[in-house]
């Protein structure tokens, strides 16, 4: 533990602290109700305003927001009216200070949903440069969406922060190791375990997987690594100044941390040279490691987009000279190495079976999101490549093997309606919304309901054909082979057992 974060840690009670919280009002579903000035995304705007907008209230609920949320210091009698006498254990942990009659707390707590999250506060970062450490973010999110759905797994999270995929896995009956480089982090992990009453998480200090080298090998890795490409910058939580060694360093190692069959889960970013070579760089990081590996690539944004998109949005940059000054910066960093493009995106690697083989995929798609059944989208698409590529299947297999659409898919039919005319549209999407989403034709949904009827897709060929001419029916043949073949690339159907 980071030297001097929470003594005693091992050995506090939350539990009048947090129902004195909850019974301030202080719950995941206030604060997440509108309109409320805690809602706002951090900026240092929106926060002096959210302060401004509870200056004149002593409510508890003010305190804790004031306290616990915004970071203010709040008048000693105040925070005695909110915690009562367990303000005392509070401070021997070093959750809470005081100073002149006034307290402040010394990292976020929010409520979200029905958990707590510990963790800094976002306008700390300029005190806390090098190791300020980032709560639930959408790629936190994204990442615990795309597990696969194993049963027990023991799971890696390589980069923790404050462990909130490991936490999420072992409320569902995963064991988890979770490691970081950051000290402070893992302090918050601890905290952030012992709020939620979640025990069981192995924490190792250091490198991505050497710290975790004792307890591998895993059915699930997962990493969301500093992958920010800048020019330099020492925020641990989020930069990879010196090129893209960090996201290379873990994609190029993951796989000797899995049991065969396991899968790692890697969100990164990285450069390339023109639109059509995006997937070169991250596939040579893996060199010829015999793993199967599906390369996802949901944005590519020109140096400049790139540059902005983070920039802007820094919350160390208050005044506009400071923004366009660190603009240009980054935008003389990318000239001097001729970077065209960056791409973001996932990295899905998994150990082979036995007899299994390697294979390497890449799709570009953007994605509006995942939604939490992205694990079984990924799991499907890498078990049914493996098959299409062990198995080579022909025609005739393909037409004459039973599937079954995977269990979520959905389709809509929307109507279009354009000056005088209209016009059907179907829309279907993998259950996950990973591997696929996008208009299908009327043959498709035919195909999918009779897959679900448990017939296989050579009565399709059959009535199809008994409508066409004679020169036509060697192509219905292929083409809806290519469809089933489709089907099992994008997740949107599996064989059935
Ligand atoms: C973007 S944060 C992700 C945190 C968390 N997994 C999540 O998804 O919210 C990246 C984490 O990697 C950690 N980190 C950076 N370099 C590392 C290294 N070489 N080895 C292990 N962890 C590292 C950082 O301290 C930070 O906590």
């Amino acid at each position: 533990m980071a030297t001097g974060l929470f003594p005693g840690l091992a050995d506090w009670q939350p539990a009048e602290f947090v129902s004195r919280l909850g019974g301030a009002g202080y719950t995941g579903d206030v604060v997440k109700e509108a309109p409320s000035p805690l809602r706002v995304p951090y900026t240092p705007v929106a926060r002096q305003a959210a302060l401004a907008l509870l200056a004149d209230s002593n409510t508890p609920f003010a305190t804790a927001a004031r306290l616990f949320h915004l970071g203010d210091a709040v008048p000693l009698q105040n925070a005695m009216d909110l915690l009562g006498w367990t303000i005392r254990d509070l401070m021997d942990l070093g959750l809470v200070h005081s100073n002149d009659g006034f307290v402040e707390a010394a990292v976020q707590i929010s409520p979200q949903g029905e958990e707590w999250i510990a963790t800094d506060f976002p306008h700390k970062q300029t005190d806390h440069e090098a190791d300020w450490v980032m709560g639930v973010g959408p790629s936190t999110r994204q990442l615990n969406h795309l597990i696969p759905p194993i049963d027990q797994p023991h799971i890696l999270e390589a980069g923790c922060g404050i462990g909130w995929v490991a936490r999420q896995q072992v409320r569902r009956g995963a064991t988890a190791v979770a490691t970081d480089i950051n000290p402070r982090a893992l302090a918050l992990a601890r905290l952030n375990d012992r709020l939620n009453q979640v025990e069981g998480i192995t924490y190792a200090e250091g490198d991505f997987f050497l710290a975790a080298a004792e307890f591998a090998p895993f059915d699930v890795i997962v990493a969301n690594p500093p992958y920010i490409l800048s020019p330099g910058g020492d925020r641990t939580y989020c930069e990879t100044p010196d090129g893209q060694t960090l996201c290379k360093s873990v994609v190029s190692r993951a796989a000797d941390y899995l049991k065969p069959g396991g899968y790692a889960i890697v969100l990164l970013n990285w450069v390339h040279e023109t639109d059509d070579d995006w997937a070169d760089e991250p596939l040579r990081w893996l060199g010829d490691a015999s793993v199967q590996c599906w390369l996802h690539q949901t944005e590519c944004s020109s140096p400049e987009q790139y540059a902005w998109q983070w920039v802007h949005t820094d919350p160390r940059l208050t005044d506009p000279g400071s923004v366009a000054r660190e603009y240009h910066r980054w935008l003389t960093f990318y000239r001097e190495r001729e970077v065209q493009r960056i791409s973001l995106g996932c990295c899905f690697i998994r150990n082979p079976l036995p007899e299994e083989p390697g294979w390497r995929r890449t799709n570009a798609r953007q994605l509006r999101g995942f939604s939490p059944l992205a694990g079984q989208d990924l799991d499907t698409v890498m078990r049914n490549e493996t098959w299409l590529r062990q198995t080579e299947p022909d025609t005739d297999t393909l037409l004459d093997t039973l599937y079954q659409p995977a269990q979520g898919i959905g389709a809509a039919v929307q109507m279009v309606l354009r000056e005088g005319w209209r016009r059907d549209v179907i829309d279907l999407h993998s259950p996950g919304q990973l591997a696929y989403g996008g208009q299908i034709d009327e043959t498709v949904l035919r195909l999918l309901e009779l897959l679900a009827q448990g017939q296989p897709a050579r009565q399709l060929v059959a009535s199809l054909q008994a409508k066409a001419a004679d020169n036509a029916r060697t192509s219905i043949t292929q083409e809806i082979a290519g469809l089933v073949r489709n089907l099992l690339a994008f997740g949107l159907v599996t064989r059935s057992q």
